[in-house]
């Protein structure tokens, strides 16, 4: 069967209520810290896709059972202590940067060595951003090529406290460091830039030991040993992530007009609503609530008349980090020339998402300037497409996916886009979601 799929036209104009699924890094953190819980926890709406069904797998493999009845989750947590395995242990976190990179701070105390794999993509990114600090409290790390995977974490039941200084805004890194620290003697010091901070607000809803102090440009997180962890029975908010596809389709379509129930808005998260609303598309937070900690709410957005261009203030940056794909086709379509800064961080995802980016623009016919961490787009609000586009072996990258077909059904042109069973990672219901806007 052919893993590709071709669009031809630009969507009709809509008027819709939908739902995205739940949250992504919600989901993993849910399933690692459920494995560490004193008894069973259970969750609704989690997100069922191949990211987290490997934290599953990855836990099982740890002793940790988990079973799927009626859209309800559980796991049955064994205490903090409670893993167990045999020698010559290899977990596969796939195709998730999150998943490998936090569980390593789980593992800091192994028993024996556990091997780390990953696919493809995975296994090109970078793992001594985790290796480094963790190596502080104790623990010894292989690493092919001294920074990817395969690698090989031999822990240590003697931890140390550490400092530590995140610089790049990865809550990935710091997520890590957290877990370590819990099972590590004395109080550990974190020195964050601002990264979203789902660890931090789980820690305080289970009462850890985790003191955060907010500062300016970024937040001092103080962890002590944890003894106990309680069951955390919750009901997962949609992902921004996903949601933000379907707001960037709404604001580039003419007169149409969306609602996304539900939808984690966690300001640590919000950059692309916060960037979207600066360029001039119409978009209302409604019905906002708070649940554990998160906050949540119903997302209201229209088709945009005017877009204006946007010298974006790279303090958004890592609250909108996996949504530059798609701000950058608003940018496209703007009145006049954008600029993004400091983006880095967007060649470590996935794939190199800045290179990739700068590729379907240039393919659409639009004019960028870039370095090696920005880019500028000279936007041009009549912007139409007419030929035809291919996008392949982008490493299947799950954002490239979709943010080429929103770019179809927005712009027109042919487009061929390769590996459709990229969305299983994060998005499964991608495609159906657009079919039930398109109807
Ligand atoms: C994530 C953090 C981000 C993000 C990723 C999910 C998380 O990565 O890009 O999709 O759940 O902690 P970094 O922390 O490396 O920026």
């Amino acid at each position: 069967m052919s893993d590709s799929i071709t669009i031809k036209n630009v969507i009709k104009s809509f008027n819709k209520k939908i739902s995205v699924s739940g949250d992504k890094s919600i989901s993993i953190r849910w399933v690692l810290f459920s494995s560490l819980a004193d008894g069973v926890s259970s969750a609704k709406n989690l997100l069922i896709s191949e990211d987290v069904i490997a934290a599953i797998n990855a836990i099982k493999k740890l002793g940790i059972r988990s079973t799927f009845k009626n859209n309800e989750f559980k796991i049955y947590g064994q205490g903090i202590e409670g893993y167990k395995y045999k020698k010559n242990l290899t977990i596969n976190a796939e195709n998730s940067g999150t998943l490998g990179r936090l569980l390593l701070g789980l593992l800091i105390n192994t028993s024996y060595p556990i091997k780390l794999v990953g696919d493809k993509s995975l296994s090109k990114r970078d793992f001594k951003r985790i290796s480094d600090p963790l190596s502080k409290f104790g623990a010894n790390f292989k690493l092919k090529n001294n920074k990817n995977l395969p690698l090989i974490i031999n822990g240590s039941k003697n931890l140390n406290s550490i400092k530590y200084f995140e610089k790049k805004g990865s809550a990935q890194c710091k997520s890590s460091v957290i877990f370590a620290a819990m099972r590590s003697n004395g109080t550990t010091l974190i020195k964050a830039k601002k990264s979203r901070n789902h660890t931090e607000l789980l820690c305080k809803h289970l009462k850890l030991p985790v003191l955060v102090k907010k500062k300016k440009n970024y937040d001092e997180i103080k962890i002590k040993k944890v003894k106990l962890i309680k069951p955390l029975n919750y009901k997962i908010p949609s992902d921004i992530s996903s949601a933000s596809f379907f707001i960037v389709l709404t604001a580039l379509s003419k007169k149409s007009q969306l609602i996304i129930k539900n939808v984690n808005v966690n300001p640590s998260r919000t950059g692309v609503i916060t960037i979207l609303k600066k360029m001039g598309v119409n978009i209302k937070l409604i019905n906002k609530r708070s649940y554990k900690g998160e906050q949540v709410s119903d997302i209201k957005v229209k088709s945009a008349k005017v877009i204006k261009s946007i010298n974006c203030p790279t303090k958004l940056n890592s609250g909108a980090i996996d949504e530059f794909l798609i701000i950058f086709l608003v940018a496209a379509k703007a009145k006049g020339i954008s600029h993004f800064k400091n983006l880095s961080e967007l060649n470590q995802k996935e794939s190199p998402r800045l290179k990739w980016s700068e590729y379907i623009l240039n393919q659409m016919g639009v004019k960028t300037l870039s370095t090696k961490d920005s880019i500028k787009i000279f936007g041009n609000p009549k912007l139409k497409i007419d030929k035809k586009i291919i996008i392949k072996k982008y490493l299947k990258d799950h954002r490239i996916f979709m943010a080429s077909v929103i770019a179809a059904l927005c712009f027109g042109g042919v487009w061929n886009i390769h590996d459709k069973n990229s969305i299983k990672t994060s998005f499964p219901k991608f495609l159906k979601i657009i079919n039930e806007i398109k109807k």
